[in-house]
């Protein structure tokens, strides 16, 4: 939920403020702006759209200061429009601020505000910030012997919500403010010039060492010197990241759109899932996760713990660690476990599953149930991203970064990684035979070639969407774990190509949406749980007689096929099936999001990291 950057150097901010937004514009896109310090003011260029509209805006090529900051939003208070794009300034002009986040009490500041001669020239909750900071750079008291920070950090104490703010004053054009609570911020080293940023790939081109800051934590960043504060403006030392990501990997490589170039990185993404955790003949193992062996046996219930397709992920688990582990497992929306006192303990194990790790719910989620005394684990994709430094534990999956909006490599690593977990814990529980488990480790290490052999021709599923781009609902059934990849497929389709669609599990079709079924309607099926492939073929069977056209997913030998388009998958054990069903689903939405000439990675509405409620 927006990408805020900044920079201080030598050279002109711009040309790095406008490669840093785009970087970011997977976090929203509905507008986007940048201001620089020029002749001792600030000079603001935004509009609503696209970060490209900004490099056709009048004046932006004369911008040469060398302090800037910029925002790429997605709007929470405000439509977009040029108002209400960031850059914000004070009434003075004097401070200009970007903010991620949401300000929760922006009303009553705002009024606030307003009582002491204060104006607003947008609707957006943001605006309070540089007015406020104005104010107390004006009226408040000093604390510290940096006026500018003082003032930023009195204006942060009266916010409630969430934010990352960068702000940057021509009275102080020497350093850049920043602060934090609840949405991430890194600041990228080098030298003779620093970088900020929301994300680390957004700064991987100019900077290998970063600083992850903290909730509550400030820094004032000059082009020589970072100095950071705790929450009473104490100043302290901070360590260093070092991060090996390269910078090549952010990059299409080729591929027309990264939802493309990510679902063709699955064997690939996989195998660094998998990486030494796994290898047969051995038990699995896990560097960074010592849970006691004493606590594993006394687990009275897991839960998982996330939104979206991380959520559908958990599904998956959930069925993989009660086979494997015998232990009752619940998965949870975070955004509904957070709000309702879930029944926890020092017996509990809670599982949050996060790609970006900095979703705002799943981090809610995390922190209620530390309260409660249970023990926590992050799977996330993203190296000390916030909900990893809020866990007892942290799992990385490894996948590397995801940009398209729509995850698909980062669904299938958690997939992968819940999987290894779970054999990891029935090998310390003995709760599953060693047999069955080192044909599900075999299996695991087959998973890349049998995705790559998917991937090699997807020339069936690309035909079967030139059929029905043009539809307007669209159903999945499947049953058991099949019914979890129903519900990622759907969720696809609807995201990036605006059909409508609804996942069932097929044996609940006939207690109500039967009755949507028509003529031509398609429905697609998945069925790869050889206990229940005759039941959803059966229930399939009902849609047909209804008039359904059906495309079926499958890795099963059908007797009496009567289904209009199938998709052969390779046999795996039915426990890691939802690894290779959901690839031609991944491919279908692609496909037909392509057909309809949209925006595959960047879907209307969205954004990548849902940072706020
Ligand atoms: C859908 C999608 C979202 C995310 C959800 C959670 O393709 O990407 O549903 O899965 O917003 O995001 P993370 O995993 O970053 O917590």
């Amino acid at each position: 939920m927006c990408g805020i950057v900044g920079y201080i150097g030598s050279k002109k901010a711009t040309p790095f403020l406008l490669e840093g937004l785009t970087c970011l514009e997977y976090r929203g896109y509905d507008s986007a702006g940048i201001a620089t310090i020029e002749d001792n003011k600030i000079e603001v260029k935004k509009d609503k759209g696209r970060v490209k509209n900004l490099y056709d805006l009048d004046g932006i090529d004369s911008l040469v200061g060398t302090v800037g900051i910029a925002h790429t939003r997605w709007a929470t208070h405000g439509k977009p429009s040029k108002d209400n794009s960031h850059p914000h300034l004070d009434n003075s002009g004097t401070f200009s601020v970007v903010h991620n986040g949401i300000i929760e009490n922006h009303n009553e500041l705002r009024n606030f505000l307003i009582s002491k001669g204060y104006s607003f020239a947008s609707q957006t909750d943001t605006e309070v910030i540089p007015n406020l900071i104005h104010y107390y750079f004006n009226n408040g008291e000093n604390i510290g012997d940096n006026k500018f920070l003082s003032a930023v950090k009195q204006a942060v104490s009266d916010l409630k919500g969430s934010y990352a703010i960068v702000v940057m004053s021509p009275l102080f054009k020497d350093e850049l403010i920043v602060a934090r609570k609840d949405s991430p911020l890194v600041i990228g080293t080098s030298n003779g010039e620093n970088f900020i940023a929301s994300d680390i790939p957004a700064l991987l081109s100019h900077s290998k060492n970063f600083y992850l800051l903290d909730d509550n934590e400030f820094a004032v960043v000059c082009k020589d010197k970072i100095k950071f504060y705790d929450i009473n403006l104490t100043e302290h030392r901070k360590g260093i990241k070092n991060i090996e990501w390269d910078a090549t990997e952010t990059g299409k490589n080729g591929f027309e759109d990264y939802m493309l170039k990510e679902i063709f990185e699955q064997p690939n993404s996989i195998r660094e899932t998998i990486g030494s955790r796994l290898k047969l003949g051995e038990n699995c193992y896990f560097d960074d996760l010592e849970i006691s062996e004493e606590f594993l046996h006394n687990i009275n219930q897991i839960y998982i713990v996330a939104c979206g397709t991380a959520m559908h992920a958990g599904l998956i688990g959930k069925t993989i660690l009660e086979n494997l582990c015998k232990i009752p497992t619940t998965v949870e929306i975070a955004s509904e476990f957070r709000y309702r006192n879930p029944l926890i303990d020092e017996k509990t194990l809670c599982i949050y599953i996060s790609q970006s790790g900095e979703t705002a719910d799943t981090i809610a989620a995390l922190k209620l149930a530390k309260s409660k005394g249970a023990t926590t684990i992050a799977i996330s994709n993203v190296i000390s991203s916030s909900i990893t430094r809020e866990a007892d534990y942290s799992i990385y999956t490894h996948a590397g970064p995801e940009i398209a909006v729509a995850s698909t490599k980062a669904y299938t690593s958690q997939v992968v990684l819940i999987a290894i977990l779970a054999i990891h814990f029935a090998e310390i529980l003995n709760s599953y035979e060693q047999e069955k488990l080192e044909a599900l480790k075999a299996d695991i290490l087959d998973l890349p070639s049998k995705i790559e052999n998917i991937l090699a021709d997807t020339s069936k599923i690309k035909n079967f969407a030139d059929k029905v781009y043009t539809e307007k609902d669209m159903f999945f059934l499947g049953r058991g774990i099949d019914y979890a990849v129903a519900l990622e497929g759907s969720l696809k389709l609807k995201e990036i190509s605006y059909i409508h669609s609804e996942a069932y599990a097929a044996g609940e079709l006939k207690h109500g949406p039967i009755a949507l079924i028509e003529n031509n309607v398609t429905v697609i099926g998945i069925i790869t749980e050889p206990d229940l492939v005759d039941k959803t073929c059966s229930n399939l069977q009902e849609v047909i007689t209804r008039g359904a056209k059906t495309l079926i997913v499958t890795n099963m030998q059908l007797e009496n096929n009567c289904f209009d388009f199938v998709i052969d998958i390779p046999e795996i054990n039915h426990l890691l099936s939802p690894i290779l069903s959901v690839v031609p689903l991944q491919l279908l939405s692609y496909y037909i999001s392509k057909n309809k000439g949209l925006d595959v990675d960047k879907p209307r509405n969205l954004a990548k990291s849902v940072t706020v409620e």
